[in-house]
């Protein structure tokens, strides 16, 4: 494979390929964890502050975004300062593109915006995302809680949250 690879910003012609990519991740990967009615509307409402795709031979090979966060979001409260943070979420890369750096480059992109902002990058990750969890800490985030979170009557979640190391 070709591993060349560009991040550039998302655009709204991407968001059905976006979809598509989404869909094989959460069949391999169970991520998301509940499929969403409407992925499309699903990526867009966490990307109020940005959202990128990595492109690799001229498909979309990944995705990530950045968000102020809202009151499902754990990891700004844990921070101490909601108003200072930016969310990163929605991040996944294709099964087939994994393992050339593809997942971190869209986390400096990300991680990048938010401090272009004076925002702190902080997430929460379903712990039983594995190879997420794996990225974040060879990337030096630091884990604030690992938090169980009732996301309906009938759904307890492990959620860990991470901040982002503070810039050099
Ligand atoms: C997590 C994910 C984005 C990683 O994508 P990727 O492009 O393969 O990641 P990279 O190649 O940039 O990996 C960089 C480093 O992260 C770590 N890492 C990534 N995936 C890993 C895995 N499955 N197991 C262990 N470590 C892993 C490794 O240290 C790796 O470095 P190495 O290849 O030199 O060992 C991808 O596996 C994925 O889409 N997972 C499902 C979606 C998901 O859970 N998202 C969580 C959103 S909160």
């Amino acid at each position: 494979m070709n591993t060349e690879n560009t991040v550039r910003p998302r655009t709204d012609d991407d968001l059905t390929a976006c979809a598509e990519a989404l869909a094989e991740v959460h069949r391999h990967d169970g991520y998301p964890v509940n499929w969403p009615e409407n992925p499309g509307d699903w990526l867009t409402r966490a990307a109020g502050l940005g959202a990128w795709v990595a492109v690799l031979d001229g498909r979309i090979a990944g995705h990530v975004a950045l968000d102020r966060g809202d009151e499902d979001d754990l990891a700004p409260g844990l921070w101490g300062d909601t108003a200072a943070t930016a969310v990163v979420s929605r991040l996944f890369v294709a099964p087939e593109a994994r393992g050339h750096g593809v997942g971190v480059r869209l986390m400096e992109r990300a991680v990048a915006e938010a401090r272009r902002r004076d925002l702190h990058p902080v997430l929460d990750v379903v712990a039983s995302d594995s190879g997420a969890v794996a990225l974040y800490e060879r990337l030096g985030w630091r884990l604030l809680a690992t938090v169980e979170q009732r996301w309906s009557p009938e759904q307890t979640v492990t959620v860990r949250c991470y901040a982002a190391p503070a810039a050099v």
